[in-house]
């Protein structure tokens, strides 16, 4: 054994550990630090993808609208002796995280509907050797500490892979979520050819995605204020806004992945999304293809539709995800809390999504807010990231 340990080339060094008081958190001040952090994070979040590609990937999302610099930063915890001016020593970063500033809406019956700003938190990671000290506890604790001191935050997100207990100690309350899958092969119970006349489908382009959305975050807008009809004092909606940039952001992602990672010969996503001629019906989807899923970003059915024809219009979207889907060889579409009738039309079940991206919500105002009484309205995969 001890000589199995003495041939070993690159025995892991011992980590040093260091006391809460002696770290902090702060912004990663360089693109090299940022750079590195995502090099030092390949292990946990791209393994399926080799080093290099992984980072130009990262490098690639960074462009983006979404992520421009104002709206994006890469927090740091390190040691406070931690030089970030004369060649820092990188090896002493103990954990990180991501953050992207973003529109949101916040509703109470006290003061109505309000456009506000949120910020949803990703990539959350400890290299290996640091893990179980505590670190990532402290640096999401100084996180939510830093969110607050930015005072024209009203939430905060974050979609948890280890489960309900580990943000939500710290103020980011799991919220139940449901997903139904669509296989490529279901046959629908009724079919598009049974419509007469045909549902007929318009492509979605990402030109079209600044007006679309706009009109979407309207009517959210207006169906939060319905809610609020209803709802109780003590009860605050609140919804990520559906808007182009973010989109985009996840959409640059598929493309970098169909090009540059799969490079496929046909990898230009053309379609985004598809809607009816005739009414507000949409969906937009995304699709993930080292995740065998056409994920549905956005699915809207215009509610002035009668039942019948609202049926068929979801009938005509659901076929048109399946053939998207068969089209990048994935074997199934993704909704995330679709509503029981579409699953009831469709001929399939919903459900509970516990492992996986559980969708996690703050107040930043105060944490002693019941987190029962906050709503998250239109969970859908848009606000991901
Ligand atoms: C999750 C992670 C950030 C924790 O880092 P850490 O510095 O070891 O975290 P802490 O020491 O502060 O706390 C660890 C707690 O998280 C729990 N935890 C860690 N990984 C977990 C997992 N995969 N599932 C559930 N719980 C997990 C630990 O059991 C521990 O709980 P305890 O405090 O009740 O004992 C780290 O394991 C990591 O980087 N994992 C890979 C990337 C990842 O999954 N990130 C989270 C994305 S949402």
């Amino acid at each position: 054994m001890t000589q199995l340990l003495a041939a070993s080339p690159n025995p892991m060094p011992t980590a040093e550990r260091y006391s809460h008081a002696d770290i902090h958190l702060i912004r990663a001040p360089t693109a090299s630090i940022i750079e590195h952090t995502w090099r030092s994070n390949h292990h946990a979040f791209g393994t399926t993808v080799a080093l290099e590609t992984y980072v130009a990937g990262l490098k690639n999302l960074d462009n983006q609208e979404f992520s421009g610099r104002k709206n994006h930063t890469i927090w740091i915890l390190v040691p406070k002796t931690f030089n970030q001016d004369y060649e820092p020593d990188l090896d002493l970063i103990l954990a990180t995280a991501e953050t992207y500033e973003r529109p949101g809406l916040l509703a109470t019956t006290q003061d109505g509907v309000k456009d506000v700003r949120a910020i949803s938190v990703a990539s959350v990671h400890t290299p290996e050797r640091y893990r179980g000290n505590g670190y990532a506890s402290v640096m999401m604790k100084l996180l939510w500490k830093e969110i607050q001191q930015m005072r024209h935050i009203s939430f905060t997100f974050l979609y948890s892979a280890v489960g309900p207990t580990f943000y939500g100690r710290i103020g980011w309350a799991p919220k139940r979520s449901d997903e139904m899958l669509i296989p490529t092969e279901h046959v629908l119970p009724q079919a598009e050819t049974d419509v007469i006349p045909p549902v007929v489908l318009q492509e979605i382009t990402d030109q079209e995605l600044p007006a679309l959305l706009e009109q979407d975050a309207a009517r959210l807008r207006q169906r939060m204020q319905t809610r609020l009809e209803t709802a109780s004092s003590k009860q605050t909606l609140v919804a990520p806004l559906p808007e182009s940039n973010c989109v985009r952001w996840l959409l640059a992602r598929a493309r970098f992945t169909t090009e540059h990672i799969l490079k496929l010969d046909q990898h230009q996503i053309t379609a985004v999304g598809a809607k009816d001629s005739k009414s507000d019906s949409f969906v937009l989807w995304y699709p993930s293809l080292l995740e065998d899923k056409l994920f549905v970003l956005r699915w809207h059915l215009d509610e002035k539709l009668l039942r019948r024809d609202r049926d068929n219009t979801a009938t005509a979207l659901i076929k048109v995800l399946q053939q998207e889907a068969k089209k990048w060889k994935l074997s199934q579409a993704v909704i995330w809390n679709p509503e029981q009738s579409l699953a009831d039309l469709a001929g399939l079940c919903i459900r509970y999504r516990y492992e996986k991206a559980i969708p996690s919500m703050g107040l930043v105002t105060s944490l002693e807010h019941d987190t029962d009484d906050v709503n998250w309205v239109l969970s859908e995969k848009y606000s991901w990231c």
